[in-house]
């Protein structure tokens, strides 16, 4: 740990830092913020200890009863500062069709010039932290490295359970190591005797990307994405650019292990909007009938992806790692009916953010028990009594989250911190669909693939806009994510896939899928949760080469006796009302990517054009 008092540009760097570029960055931030202290991040369980203690002295954390939730806290943020800001969230590269029609976009130098006066001064009287970390295990291949000053104790906290962080990332970064500069603040600087609230932040909201010299700079939200700039910020949107730039992939994508019960491994990685039961899937449970298979996790939402040859085939096949250690998961709805292994995960080491504490001392939010405590204080601080909620006042904030560790996960895959990563066998593309969207199908290759992905939308949800149910497109589930323009991100992919493919690589195969149909009575139809094991195994038995399967205008869809249904009663009826595909429906939807295509024009791969095209072929045929 090393706290000092500086002076403007004496940044005091432990004697292992090394780095003289990252020394000279942090005075540079240190004289335009101006914080009172800096603390360089060692990343040991002492400071974070430390910092808990602080945030608790400052009555920013709650400590939870110990006994129910080990060494953990709640915090509750101000109502102005719940979720990600897409609308505040810019990409600014210096040409604007580089940035594209799915960004918002500044000019960097007008950026810089509106930025300098909300930075300058803005860490008065508070301590910046510095905080190294990788996204990935630390010396990795498929690893970066990101540095970020933040004046949010907050932060840091939340940093040391979602990255790899602190001494251990500055050795590795060594004199000369290359890093991300990622700049936060809460944008409310204390003047002199001022005294703090408990969650800063400014009503003035910037999150800024500059993809050509991969800086990040935030200003005035602590919350999620916005203030852990290694997720969406770097993790996403810089890493996309990085992506491009070198031949990779950087996916808005869990990544799960499937063993058999022969003991064969697969690797699947799936992209879902926000909020559609990523963290869900990545921990599933395999339901009654799939007795011997496991399902183990090896990241919940981003997936770095680089080809390399397999040591045993001696094929180039893509690889990938989770470049989190922790889950910064969606509270509700999370129970031991929907995902009992995040249940077991939050028993120690957790901080939850905006869910409702109960009068023991312990956490509660919608989903959690069928009956809710007679009594709550809810994510406002105020009292709440299931009155409220039946008058439609929600005790948790519905984007309130819990930050947990990979390794507190039961179901934690045993290679999930694999430095080389792990070979994926499918990629998965799903949205919130309750119509016209089947329950699973497999593109016809590689470019059918890519346009499956590249036309997803769903219906969106709290974690999105605060609107829930409205359709929107979300290419890849990328749309608020790619660092760069989306149809030079699709033509990236397709490029990719060619060149591995005349590499001779063996690239995984791509599926669509869709938990959310709804029947007539506008029910889900598909149960959904562990029952997606169905889905799953189908998916892997073609990888082998084992599952059957039925040519439709979108691909190659089961049929009911192609899927394992021992253990669950499901209809031919209720198959068909979540795996067929009306023409109608299908012709509206083709209009819609009519339009998106029209949305995205410039650089449009003219291979998506074609097959749309071979898709109305299909459907007309
Ligand atoms: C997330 C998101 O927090 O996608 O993971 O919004
Ligand atoms: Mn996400």
């Amino acid at each position: 740990m090393n706290t000092i008092n500086h002076g403007q540009t004496d940044v005091n760097a432990p004697a292992y830092v090394q780095n003289k570029k990252l020394i000279q960055w942090v005075a540079d931030i240190a004289a335009l913020t101006l914080p009172d202290n800096i603390h360089w991040c060692d990343g040991t369980q002492a400071e974070y200890d430390y910092f808990c203690e602080l945030m608790v002295k400052a009555g920013s954390f709650k400590k939870l009863n110990p006994t129910k939730r080990k060494n953990s806290f709640l915090a509750l943020s101000d109502p102005q500062d719940v979720a990600r800001v897409e609308d505040r969230t810019f990409i600014c590269s210096a040409k604007k069709e580089d940035a594209g029609p799915t960004n918002n976009w500044v000019e960097p130098s007008e950026m810089r010039a509106t930025l300098k006066p909300l930075f300058s001064g803005c860490m008065r009287g508070r301590t910046m932290y510095v905080v190294p970390f990788s996204m990935g295990p630390i010396g990795s291949p498929i690893a970066h490295i990101g540095v970020e000053l933040s004046d949010s104790p907050y932060v840091a906290i939340n940093m040391r359970i979602m990255t790899r962080m602190g001494k251990a990332v500055i050795e590795q970064l060594g004199a000369d190591g290359e890093f991300v500069p990622c700049i936060h603040t809460v944008g409310k600087p204390l003047a002199v005797g001022e005294k703090d609230v408990a969650w800063p932040n400014n009503p003035t909201k910037y999150i800024v990307h500059y993809p050509e010299t991969r800086e990040i700079w935030s200003f005035g939200s602590g919350y999620g994405g916005n203030a852990l700039l290694g997720k969406k910020c770097f993790a996403l949107r810089i890493a996309s650019t990085m992506g491009r730039d070198q031949g990779w992939l950087a996916e808005h994508m869990l990544i799960l292990g499937v063993t058999t019960p022969e003991g064969k491994k697969y690797h699947v990685a799936a992209a879902f909007p926000s909020a559609c039961g990523k963290t869900n899937f990545s921990m599933m449970i395999p339901p009654k009938g799939f007795e011997g298979w496991k399902v183990t996790t090896i990241g919940d939402d981003i997936a770095w992806i680089k080809p390399r040859k397999d040591p045993v085939t001696g094929k180039t096949r893509l690889f990938a790692i989770n470049p989190e250690s922790g889950y910064f998961g969606v509270a509700p709805g999370t129970n031991r009916q929907t995902n009992p292994n995040c249940i077991d995960s939050l028993n120690q080491d957790v901080i939850f953010t905006n869910v409702a504490l109960t009068d023991d001392g312990d956490v509660w939010w919608e989903g959690l028990t069928e009956t809710p405590p007679a009594h709550l204080v809810d994510w406002q601080g105020k009292d709440w009594t299931p009155a409220d909620g039946a008058a439609g006042r929600k005790a948790a904030h519905p984007n309130s989250r819990f930050t947990m560790a990979a390794i507190n996960n039961p179901a934690v895959d045993p290679n999930w911190d694999d430095p080389q990563g792990v070979p994926i066998d499918a990629f998965l593309f799903g949205g919130r669909r309750s119509t016209t969207v089947p329950l699973v199908s497999e593109s016809l290759d590689w470019v059918e693939g890519v346009y499956m992905a590249a036309t997803m939308g769903s219906e969106t949800t709290a974690a999105i806009t605060g609107k829930v149910g409205v359709v929107r497109r979300d290419p890849f589930a990328m749309l608020p994510f790619t660092g760069y323009n989306m149809s030079d991100y699709f033509q990236h992919w397709l490029n990719l896939g060619k060149k591995l493919a005349d590499e001779g690589a063996v690239l995984p195969k791509i599926y669509c899928v869709n938990w959310f149909r709804k029947n007539d009575q506008g029910k889900f139809a598909w149960p959904g949760f562990g029952e997606n094991m169905r889905v799953l195994t189908w998916i892997l038995g073609r990888v082998a080469g084992t599952s059957k399967g039925k040519e439709t205008a979108l691909g190659i869809s089961p049929e009911h006796a192609d899927m394992q249904w021992a253990g669950l009663d499901f209809s031919l009826d209720q198959f068909n009302s979540v795996i067929t595909i009306g023409q109608e429906d299908l012709k509206a939807e083709l209009k819609l990517h009519t339009e998106l295509f029209e949305q995205l024009a410039h650089h449009l791969p003219k291979e998506l054009l074609d097959t749309r095209a071979k898709i109305e072929k299909r459907m007309n045929a």
